[in-house]
């Protein structure tokens, strides 16, 4: 098989660069999104310079109009997208009792709407193909409300909810789809958590690398690292009076603010 022509929203920094550098190595063309032209370019340079094809088009994910005429352009110089990777996000703390509710709408905007509407502008030609494939990034955070992040909690969960309720109607389409739940990733969004002592993280690259394997192999879902898929699966069914008390202390033992 071919390589495929693969999306990447979020592509200029993070994990998103990340997967679009492994995504290059196996010769995939590669089309970059991301809300910031100067980044952007500087990723598509760093690409180029690898020999990979690379068509970018700035745009932010949560702007519909800007994102379909983003996704348009790209297809225009490298065909049909073949391969969404939906990584832009966004996240933050939610601390009490101020709410940060604007900060909530944001996350939804980004995390779930902004997936949505990259899926929905790719979907028409997958589907008229018979075949193609989505890989949503979403978060071990949505597996249940974790206390200093409620509202990157609520965005992920919803994002994993509408992922896996899609699956269905798309397979039989011939649409695949991946929910990626990385862990902890040392990325500018995790940069700034006041954590009280040092969290261990995976480099952004062995992020990607996984992120990139499962938009070649098309897993339903892929959770990494083992240690937190192996811990977040128990947490998940852990009854909610002995979460509750894990949460109380897990908090403010994880981190030096108050929430
Ligand atoms: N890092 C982790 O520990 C971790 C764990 C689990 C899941 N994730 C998920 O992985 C994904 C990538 O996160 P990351 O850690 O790589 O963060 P990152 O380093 O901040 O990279 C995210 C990229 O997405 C871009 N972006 C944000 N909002 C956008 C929008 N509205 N439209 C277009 N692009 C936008 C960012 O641009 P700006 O720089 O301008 O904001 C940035 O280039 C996110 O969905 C995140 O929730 C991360």
């Amino acid at each position: 098989m071919n390589p495929p022509v693969v999306l990447i929203t979020g592509a200029a920094r993070g994990i998103g660069r990340a997967t679009a550098s492994a995504l290059a190595e196996k010769g995939c063309k590669l089309g970059l999104i991301d809300r910031d032209a100067g980044p952007l370019q500087e990723a598509a340079k760093e690409l180029e310079a690898r020999g990979a094809t690379i068509a970018t088009s700035p745009a932010d994910v949560s702007d519909r109009e800007a994102l379909f005429a983003a996704v348009r352009a790209i297809e225009a110089k490298l065909g049909g997208i073949e391969v969404l990777v939906a990584c832009a996000g966004i996240g933050g703390l939610t601390q009490v009792p101020d709410l940060d509710v604007a900060g909530l709408r944001a996350m939804l905007g980004v995390n779930v709407i902004g997936v949505a509407q990259s899926i929905e502008a790719v979907l028409p030609g997958m589907i008229a193909r018979g075949a193609g494939h989505i890989v949503g990034v979403s978060s071990v955070a949505g597996y249940r409300g974790l206390p200093w992040m409620a509202s990157y909690s609520a965005s992920k969960a919803a994002l994993s909810a509408y992922l896996e309720a899609l699956r269905p109607a798309l397979k039989r389409r011939g649409v695949t789809i991946t929910t990626a739940c990385p862990g902890f990733v040392r990325t500018a969004l995790t940069r700034d958590t006041p954590f009280r002592s040092p969290v261990k993280m995976m480099e952004p690259e062995e992020a990607g690398r996984r992120i990139a394997r499962a938009a070649l192999r098309r897993p339903r879902n892929c959770v990494f690292p083992l240690g937190t898929s192996v811990g977040m699966a128990f947490l998940r069914h852990v009854p909610d009076p002995i979460f509750d008390w894990m949460m109380d202390r897990a908090g403010p033992r994880a981190l030096t603010t108050d929430f």
